[in-house]
């Protein structure tokens, strides 16, 4: 493709110009496993710490910071897994890097309360529900090919943050 054949092309994409700095920040909202009363249930949880504008070399762009991490590994699942019913076996951040999975409760058919992460900006969930808080858990299943990234979170610490609401992000809470 020659540059004339191009120019259509870059004047149909106006917004491809530098960034803005962040004011105000948005605050990051994520989907979570998290229990109440020992048993797991899903909430949209706005993280405390706001995003903020990094630079490495001479690029800047909008960094949300997860914390202090303990383990991270990558993690490759075939179509149609299902882990069952289990709790979260530590604090974890998971990172869907490509495919998507389904997180749901038992007994519970409310599709609120499913939680549909495929890879992209919004393609973060918690998994809080450790056995001490929810000795069921919660159930996950690819829908396809998955790849993702577990991250455990120093010493269990659950991030700061404020409760949203009851069940998965959605709507104006993924912008
Ligand atoms: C779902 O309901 C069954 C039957 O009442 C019960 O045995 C099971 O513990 C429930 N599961 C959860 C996660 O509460
Ligand atoms: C985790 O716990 C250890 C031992 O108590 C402590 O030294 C360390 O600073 C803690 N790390 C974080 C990120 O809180
Ligand atoms: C988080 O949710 C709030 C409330 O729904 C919304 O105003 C805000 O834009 C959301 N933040 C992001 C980054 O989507």
């Amino acid at each position: 493709m020659n540059f004339a054949t191009l120019l259509p092309f870059l004047a149909a994409f106006p917004s491809m110009v530098p960034a803005a700095a962040l004011s105000p920040p948005n605050l990051f909202n994520i989907s979570v496993a998290t229990a109440e009363y020992g048993k797991s249930i899903i909430q949209c949880w706005q993280l405390t710490t706001p995003p903020s504008l990094a630079t490495i070399g001479s690029g800047s762009f909008e960094s949300q910071s997860l914390g202090k991490a303990q383990a991270v590994s990558i993690n490759f699942f075939p179509a149609g897994l299902s882990f069952g019913l289990h709790p979260a076996p530590v604090v974890q951040w998971v990172v869907v890097l490509s495919g998507s999975t389904k997180v749901y409760l038992q007994n519970q058919t409310d599709e609120a309360d499913t939680v549909f992460t495929s890879a992209g900006k919004n393609g973060v969930l918690l998994a809080a529900d450790t056995a001490d808080i929810s000795p069921l858990g919660h159930v996950t299943e690819t829908v396809e090919e998955t790849v993702m990234l577990f991250m455990s979170t120093a010493n269990g610490t659950v991030p700061e943050h404020t409760v949203l609401h009851n069940k998965a992000c959605a709507g104006e809470d993924l912008v």
